[in-house]
Order: structure tokens, then C-alpha cells, then sequence
């Protein structure tokens, strides 16, 4: 055995040792040792978000690492989305009276105690045996909203009985419209208080590294919300069925929701007017964090000309590459209402579970108030475009 290939077995082995395994990974177990071969992380070692990252690589098989991590064909939006941020300077100022920090906001009547939310994702159980239910108690602990994923291997009933902040619910249409209303009213009655409608993907995107990686939830870990089985992924070489699903559809879905209906997954100013015309109470300015389509911009170089359209009509949010506190502060300054992030609190719940998710929101939410102090931010109204720094004309 080589040893970068000794390196993946330990890596495996210590994971595989150290966890209650779900049904799937104890058939990867058995030739695992009865003892972890390295030490399990400790969060107190974790003081970024790239840290995070790097445990969740040294935990994780890297078929099911290589599955959260990578995007769309040669992932170079994914790496826009992070190095665009970046390249944006702030505007530092000095002795302002700040009084009390209040990063304290709220969406569609939700009250949030920071303007960090986590995004919908898959397939949690493949991190963490407690999937879902970890994400929900991390986000409990620490206030924050949570975006349950259509593709949760957990149900939204179960979800929204462990979680005391509010639930939002992901849909993605599922063949026809009939069943996904059903899904809505299902999640509308366990107490979802609002809808994610993902209008990004008619097709799976191009998960090169996925496919290379033969990703394949292990077997026992289930799809609840999904009728008849659409799985993630399921884009072959030979057949790529688009779904039918267009914008007089998606009117039909906001006109039918009892709770507002936020459009994810908006790139352009044109697709924004639309989502405004036909009803939406909000959008996420997503590109699925890289995995859709390749090349399209980072989120943070559209979200100004998607702002400027949107003109204050409805909220605009945004995700993708958001991993520090001054992130949060620039998406804030040019317009967002708030942030969502998706692989930090995977990488969190796969070095943690509840712990490491709520772990990784305070390092973002500590990181933001002390980029508001240094920018002489007392509270959110006050991030405007004046934080960014712009070169002198004169
Ligand atoms: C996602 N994303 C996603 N989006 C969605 O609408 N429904 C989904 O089920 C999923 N599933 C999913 C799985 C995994 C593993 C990842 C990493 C992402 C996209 C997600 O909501 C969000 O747009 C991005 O994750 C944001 O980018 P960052 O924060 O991961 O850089």
C-alpha cells in the first residue's frame, strides 16, 4: 500500500470506528479496526472554516467528501464563488461609538439572530448517522434558520420536531405538479414557514468528480419526500431528460403555497423581474454552489445588477463561496438580506454533528461582528455600499 493510499484506509478506519455506523457504512466496516486509528477531531481545533474543511477531509470516505465538495464540470465557478469576495476591499473606520453589536435581522416574519442561514443540501446521512436531525439541533443551538432539502434522507416531520428555529422547506418539482403540491402541503403541516422553489435545475449538472467518484447513497439511507425516485445524479452519458418546468408553473406553485415561496437559483436581472412579476416574496441568488453550470459568474459578481433590477420589490439573498465573516459583510453591503451557506456545515456535521454545525455558525457569525466593529457597523442597517472600498477618482 502506498502511502497516501495507507493514509485514505487510516482516515476511514478511524471514521468508520468512531461512529454509530448507518446501515450503508457498516458494510464499508468490515475490515475496521475496534479503536480509531487517529483521534477523533476536536472542535476547539477548529478556528476556520478552511479548517473545518480540511477535517471533514481527513474523516470522510472521499467518494462521499468528493460528492459535497465538488461542482459542475471543471469547478471553476466553485472556485469564483470564494475568490470573488476576495477581490472586493472593505472600507475600515475608526473610532465609532458601536454601543451594542446587534447582528439581529428578520425574513418573511422569521426572526434571526444573524443573517447566516444554511442552505438546502442532500443527503446528510451520508456525513453523520444522525444526518438532518444533527443539522436541525446544530441550527437549534445557535438560532439559526434552516433550509431542509427536498433530498433529505430525513423527513421534514421528524426535522421540524428537532429544531426550535424556524424550518424552511426546499422544493424541487418532482415529475408532475400534483405531487409536488402534495410535498408542499405536507411540509406546510409539519411547520415549514417558508418555500425554497430551486429553479436551476431542469438537468443534473455536470458532476464530473461525482461520477469519477461513483457516488451512490449507501443502501438504508432513504429519500422521504420523493414519490417516485428521482435520484440525485441520475445524468447519464447517453440520456439527459430535461424536466418540464417552466415560469407559468412556478407562478402556479407560489399562487398555491400558504407560506411565502423564495425563487433559488436566480443568475440574471431578466430571470429576477420575472420572479418578481409572477409572485415570489424573495430570491437566492445561487449558482448551486458551482454544481450546475460551469463557468456561469460567481453569485457575488451578479448580485448588484440582480439588486439593481430587483429594486427593493422583494428580499434578494444569496449563497455560494461564503466563508468568512467580511463575506457575510460584502454580500450584505452590495444588497443581499442575508447569506446562506452550504458545505461549511456538512464539513461541520461530518467533524461533529450537532456540535460541529453549530460550531462552524459561531466562527462565522464571531468573525461578522468583529468585521462590523472594525467597520463601524453598530447593527445591519448600517452595512450599505460605503463599506466597500473604491480607489479615489481625484
Ligand atoms: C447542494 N445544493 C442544493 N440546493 C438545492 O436547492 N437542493 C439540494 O438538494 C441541494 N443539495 C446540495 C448538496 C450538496 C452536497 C451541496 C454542496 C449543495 C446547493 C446549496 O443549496 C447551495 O446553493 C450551495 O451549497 C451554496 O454554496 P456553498 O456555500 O456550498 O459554497
Amino acid at each position: 500500500m502506498n502511502p497516501s493510499d495507507r493514509r485514505t484506509f487510516l482516515r476511514r478506519s478511524a471514521l468508520l470506528a468512531g461512529l454509530s455506523l448507518v446501515p450503508g457504512q457498516m458494510a464499508r466496516a468490515s475490515t475496521a479496526p475496534t479503536v480509531p486509528l487517529i483521534p477523533q477531531p476536536k472542535l476547539g481545533d477548529i478556528v476556520t472554516l478552511a479548517d473545518a474543511e480540511e477535517v471533514a477531509r481527513a474523516v470522510m470516505p472521499s467518494d462521499f467528501f468528493d460528492f459535497i465538495q465538488g461542482g459542475a464540470g471543471d469547478e471553476i465557478t466553485v472556485r469564483w464563488n470564494q475568490e470573488k469576495y476576495r477581490d472586493i476591499r472593505l472600507h475600515q473606520r475608526v473610532l465609532t461609538d458601536l454601543g451594542r453589536l446587534d447582528t439581529s435581522t428578520s425574513l418573511f416574519g422569521c426572526d434571526m439572530p444573524c443573517p447566516i442561514l444554511f442552505a438546502p443540501t442532500s443527503s446528510n446521512r451520508i456525513l453523520h448517522p444522525e444526518g438532518e436531525l444533527a443539522v436541525a439541533r446544530g441550527a437549534s443551538a445557535t438560532g439559526t434558520t434552516y433550509v431542509l432539502s427536498t433530498l433529505a434522507n430525513t423527513s421534514v416531520e421528524e426535522v421540524a420536531k428537532a429544531t426550535q428555529s424556524p424550518l424552511w422547506f426546499q422544493i424541487y418539482v418532482q415529475y408532475d405538479l400534483e405531487l409536488t403540491k402534495d410535498l408542499m402541503r405536507r411540509a406546510e403541516a409539519a411547520g415549514a414557514k417558508v418555500f425554497c422553489l430551486t429553479v436551476d435545475a431542469p438537468v443534473p449538472g455536470a458532476r464530473s468528480r461525482e461520477e469519477k467518484a461513483k457516488f451512490k447513497l449507501p443502501p438504508g439511507v432513504g429519500l422521504p419526500h420523493i414519490v417516485r425516485r428521482r435520484e440525485p445524479g441520475m445524468f447519464t452519458l447517453e440520456r439527459v431528460v430535461p424536466m418540464r418546468f417552466v415560469w407559468s408553473e412556478a407562478e402556479q406553485l407560489i399562487a398555491y403555497a400558504k407560506i411565502p415561496v423564495v425563487l433559488k437559483g436566480i443568475m440574471c436581472a431578466e430571470d429576477a423581474e420575472i420572479a418578481v412579476k409572477i409572485g415570489a416574496a424573495g430570491i437566492i441568488v445561487s449558482n448551486h454552489g458551482g454544481r450546475q453550470l460551469d463557468t456561469v459568474p460567481a453569485t457575488i459578481e451578479v448580485l448588484p445588477e440582480i439588486v439593481a433590477a430587483v429594486a427593493g420589490r422583494i428580499s434578494v439573498l444569496i449563497d455560494g463561496g461564503v466563508r468568512r465573516g467580511t463575506d457575510v459583510v460584502k454580500a450584505l453591503a452590495l444588497g443581499a438580506k442575508a447569506v446562506l451557506i452550504g458545505r461549511p456545515y456538512l464539513h461541520g456535521l461530518a467533524a461533529g454533528g450537532a456540535e460541529g454545525v453549530a460550531h462552524v455558525q459561531k466562527i462565522l457569525l464571531r468573525e461578522l461582528r468583529m468585521a462590523l466593529a472594525m467597520l463601524g457597523c453598530r447593527d445591519l442597517s448600517a452595512v450599505t455600499r460605503s463599506v466597500i472600498w473604491e480607489p479615489r477618482k481625484d
